[in-house]
């Protein structure tokens, strides 16, 4: 995925203070490469594992990974008061893995070691990436327990899906230590992007270009690569939002945090999209969806030695967003606040701004997000300029920059529509 928040440049940055907690999960090992990252990207890393987690991963892998002392217990060090001074001076705490058993003392307020001390004086983002089997992390107790903190602000991711320690298969997974790492670098990096602020907010995004079949191996597509709606995602997870993305033909790796259904056509992505909205209390749109479709895709493969088709019948695709916005009037759904995206070449009638205006009013969603596409910007690239437009005639400028600060304006202007 664009790394557009790490990289060359990163460790220019003053250096941040980091607490990496670790508890005890066969993940810890995993932890190892969020360290390395983390150092690598010029922070002041401390880790603070848990005695479970020393089973796994010693201190000495922390220590020399870290350049930092290494304490479990409140007692070592004493003097230095380490259960108030780690959290209170720290620009981040990040728990990875994060156990069922550290996330139901975190929720409680439980302090019996340095790590669940630490998060109770830490006042900074924390960002728990929580690791366990399936039942564990469905069981009631889990579920309320990530509740309570999501609702306090912080940003507990959800686990990935995947092979678990046994043989078994399912959602326990520690996202990717470089996803992790990747939100770790936003939450550092946008003090202005508040954690928690689309807590507990059910966001769907739609990535990516759909694919249209002409035969079983043909199709008519377009180059979007879905960077924009993945760095949305990354964001909108780091501000404590649970994520739904809803990925047509995308070549990335899924962002942390949020729940990747992969679809292919438009019609594929217009019924994961309706069935998402459902539950959602924001939708945005950034999926290139084809606006027309091959009226009979052929059953078997065209061949080389058929007749070449005169011309390809085309059908028109729904429009997704108009059907979305269409259903909340008639009451039919709940999502609060609904955006689109425009991807606009001017025209001998008017310009882009003009036609996203127009297309704003046309689709009647609440944002619309207009890109200029012409000479290759926008599609495919780590940068992006847009201009937000809003239903109620406001219009925010984005200058060219990473997709991830376009991302976090975005947010910024959702959150303001939605009810407190
Ligand atoms: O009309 P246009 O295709 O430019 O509109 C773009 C916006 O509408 C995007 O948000 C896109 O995801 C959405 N769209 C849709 N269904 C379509 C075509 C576009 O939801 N069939």
């Amino acid at each position: 995925m664009a790394d557009s928040t790490s990289g060359p440049g990163a460790a220019a940055e003053p250096p941040r203070r980091v607490v990496l907690g670790v508890s005890g999960g066969i993940a810890a090992y995993k932890a190892a490469e969020l360290l390395r990252r983390l150092t690598e990207s010029g922070h002041d890393v401390t880790v603070v594992p848990t005695e479970a987690a020393l089973r796994f991963v010693g201190e000495p892998t922390w220590a020399a990974l870290s350049h930092n002392p290494v304490a479990t217990d409140v007692w070592t060090a004493a003097e230095q008061v380490p259960h108030v001074r780690l959290g209170r001076q720290a620009d981040l705490v990040v728990v990875a893995p994060a156990t069922a058993d550290l996330l139901a003392k975190a929720a409680h307020g439980m302090a019996d070691d340095l790590l669940t001390n630490t998060l109770l004086t830490a006042r900074c983002p924390v960002l728990f990436a929580p690791a366990m089997h399936t039942e564990m992390w469905q069981h009631p107790a889990t579920v309320a327990n990530v509740a309570t903190l999501r609702g306090r602000g912080a940003v507990v991711l959800d686990p990935a899906s995947g092979r678990l320690t046994g043989s078994d298969t399912g959602q326990g997974r520690l996202p990717e230590p470089a996803e992790i790492a990747r939100l770790a670098e936003l939450l550092l990096r946008r003090p202005d992007a508040l954690p928690g602020d689309l807590a507990g907010r059910r966001v769907l995004i739609t990535a990516g270009g759909t694919r249209e079949a002409l035969d079983p191996v043909r199709f008519l597509g377009n180059r979007s690569s879905g960077r924009q709606g993945f760095e949305l995602a990354a964001v909108a997870a780091a501000r404590g939002a649970r994520v739904t993305l809803v990925a047509a033909n995308v070549e990335l790796p899924g962002p942390a945090g949020s729940e990747l259904i992969p679809v292919g056509s438009a019609e594929e992505l217009r019924t994961a999209t309706h069935a998402a909205a459902k539950d959602a209390d924001v939708v945005v749109m950034t999926a290139a969806v084809a606006d027309f479709r091959p009226a009979a895709p052929a059953e078997f493969k065209i061949k080389k030695t058929d007749a070449v088709p005169a011309s390809i019948e085309l059908t028109g695709n729904p429009d997704i967003l108009a059907e979305l916005v269409q259903a909340r009037s008639a009451g039919r759904l709940g999502v609060a606040v609904i955006v689109g995206f425009a991807a606009e070449t001017g025209d001998r009638h008017a310009d882009v701004l003009s036609h996203g205006r127009a297309k704003l009013a046309r689709k009647g969603c609440d944002l619309l997000v207009v890109n200029a596409v012409s000479e290759g910007r926008a599609f495919g690239r780590e940068d992006n300029a847009a201009v937000i437009l809003a239903a109620d005639g406001s219009e925010t400028d984005i200058p060219l920059g990473p997709k991830s600060v376009l991302a976090a304006a975005l947010c910024d202007a959702i959150t303001a529509l939605l009810p407190g």
